[in-house]
């Protein structure tokens, strides 16, 4: 689909908790076919050509779950790019991790590192996986950086989003969402790239996230494509009203 070239999709994946429960299987059992529609979601984005995918692995937040569930999700998130970074080098997919790296244990890290390091030279897509991320605390934490002398007043946008890039590990030609899609049936950003979602186009479903396949995704994208985005200016053809 040539709409989906050069896109920035953000996904918010929710909905795994509820997708066991329905099934009488505990929460981790979502998590776990979770991570396997991360799986088919990656391959059928890279194959329509968007530009960047930035998924919600994992909110700070989220620390605030049972230690049972949070452990669940620590170990599927490393054995997720232990096993998926080699598919991403055969794919050209280049893979980032962000969010805060001081909190998670140092075996995570130390595969974050390795899958980052693996795929730095990959061109076809670049996929983010946001870990322990916050975006107020990314933002605030950009602020702080912000250097003292000669900083605030001639700021610009570009040099404030480049720091906000290194707190978050990112590279800085990431650019903004274009679209962000939420499963789960919610409607709201839960902390989600606030800074990069300032024009992005949103996009609700009520499928929870592990049904969520190639075809939804197309859905999505083929009602984004009847979107007018017009960032606050007036369409050329309205112009003489
Ligand atoms: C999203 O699914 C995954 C994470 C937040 C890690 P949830 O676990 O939030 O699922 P629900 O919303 O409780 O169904
Ligand atoms: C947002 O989902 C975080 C992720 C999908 C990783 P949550 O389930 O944590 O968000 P709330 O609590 O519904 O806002
Ligand atoms: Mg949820």
């Amino acid at each position: 689909m040539s709409a989906a070239l050069s896109l920035h999709v953000a996904i918010i994946m929710d909905g795994n908790g509820r997708w066991a429960q329905r099934r009488g299987m505990p929460r981790s059992a979502g998590h776990v076919h979770g991570a396997k529609a991360v799986n088919g979601i990656v391959e059928a984005a890279a194959q329509t050509g968007i530009r960047t995918l930035t998924l919600y692995a994992f909110s700070a937040d989220n620390w605030g779950r049972p230690s049972l569930e949070v452990d669940a999700l620590m170990r599927l998130l490393q054995r997720y790019l232990t096993i998926e970074t080699r598919q991403c080098v055969e794919q050209s997919i280049r893979i980032n991790v962000i969010g805060r790296r001081d909190r998670l244990r140092p075996s995570l890290v130390r595969a974050i590192e390795q899958s980052e390091r693996l795929t730095a030279a990959c061109s076809r897509m670049h996929l983010r996986i946001a870990i322990d991320y916050s975006s107020q605390h990314s933002i605030l934490e950009a602020a702080r950086r912000v250097p003292r002398h000669g900083g605030l007043s001639a700021l610009s946008i570009e040099e404030f989003e480049s720091l906000l890039a290194q707190v978050d590990h990112s590279v800085a030609d990431t650019g903004a969402v274009d679209l962000l899609i939420r499963t789960g049936g919610e409607q709201r950003l839960s902390d989600f790239l606030l800074w990069d979602c300032a024009y992005a186009e949103l996009y609700f479903t009520d499928r929870l996230w592990p049904d969520f396949g190639e075809a939804e995704l197309k859905a999505a994208l083929a009602d984004y494509s009847r979107r007018q985005r017009r960032f606050g200016k007036v369409l050329a053809a309205a112009e003489t009203g």
